[in-house]
């Protein structure tokens, strides 16, 4: 397997690091506009191998997309983060160029890639992807929803003073502040609802950190997060790459499936070999298809934005 990661800032290099101590590809490049770094980041990750002890050879292009040639997966993490008190939102005008430039260079060279997304605002980015290069919609992955639930179990596992990995939580909708929906009513502690376990006001405090989850970061850092991006990345590419069929919120084409067409939005789906594989429908209640119809609304009219560049 080989995997590329475009962008070989905090988030990229994370992914790229993760990438290569699971040993997920033979080979993976790590790509960045700016002179040096990927090279650098690429070494300095190379020299953690033999105290690691993992086979996967990283090599760093500056903007070399010959070197990428032939990839099965490619993370696109390229692009501005965001700064304390920007939404992912107000990055779409210059995002917005530099994600397709980067998706049509990288098809040039690797055209049978499934690409993730990670740039943001996410949701666009991937609907951007999709309609930029015509790609079959299963090979276009936002990102987003694996992020968000991995914050959602977080935020729970503190209230309940529980493990993260025992707890199964979900967030649907947009990657965005007011966009994301932690669907609350389905997260189980194993199997049992976490709302027998948590008051009403206990709930709403854990969707509410939940939501601002990276906003709150982000005013801590000074920039946007790395290590939980980069991973959830690479868990998606795991998933791909092992071809596990795991079930992850990814942002992907909806054609009426949770009654919305004509946009990407996160939804549950199943990962594996040939991209994002099936959309499981969990039943949203009236409530919560309301908010999510509401998110759809608010992606649509950032998604209008990409008419105007
Ligand atoms: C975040 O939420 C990078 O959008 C990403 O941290």
């Amino acid at each position: 397997m080989k995997v590329t990661v475009v962008g070989a800032g905090a988030v990229g290099a994370t992914c790229a690091d993760n990438i290569a101590r699971a040993a997920l590809a033979e080979e993976l490049v790590l790509l960045d506009i700016k002179e040096g770094l990927a090279e650098g980041k690429a070494q300095d990750m190379m020299q953690t191998a033999a105290l690691l002890g993992f086979d996967t050879r990283i090599t760093g292009s500056t903007n070399d997309y010959a070197k990428t040639a032939g990839s099965d997966v490619v993370v696109i993490t390229s692009g501005l983060p965001r700064k304390p008190g920007m939404t992912r939102e107000e990055l779409i005008g210059t995002n917005a160029g530099i994600v397709k430039g980067v998706a049509e260079n990288i098809l040039k060279y690797s055209p049978n890639a499934i690409l993730i997304i990670i740039s943001n605002p996410m949701d666009t980015m991937t609907y951007l992807a999709l309609t930029a290069t015509g790609l079959p919609k299963n090979r276009i992955i936002g990102m987003g929803g694996a992020l968000d639930s991995a914050r959602f179990k977080y935020q729970l596992s503190q209230k309940l003073g529980a493990s993260p990995a025992d707890l199964n939580a979900v967030v649907v909708g947009g990657h965005g502040d007011t966009t994301m929906i932690p669907l609350i009513r389905l997260a189980t502690w194993n199997s049992a609802p976490v709302t027998k376990f948590l008051n009403e006001e206990q709930q709403k405090q854990i969707v509410a950190d939940t939501m601002v989850g990276g906003a709150t970061l982000t005013k801590l850092i000074g920039t946007s997060a790395w290590y939980a991006p980069g991973a959830a990345g690479a868990a998606l590419v795991e998933s791909i790459v092992r071809d596990q069929k795991k079930l992850f919120t990814c942002c992907v084409s909806l054609n009426g499936e949770y009654g919305q067409k004509d946009i990407c939005l996160g939804v549950p789906v199943t990962i594996g070999r040939n991209g994002w594989e099936k959309i499981v429908d969990f039943g949203l209640n009236a409530e919560e298809q309301a908010l999510f119809n509401k998110s759809a609304e608010a992606v649509r009219s950032m998604n209008d934005v990409l008419k105007t560049l």
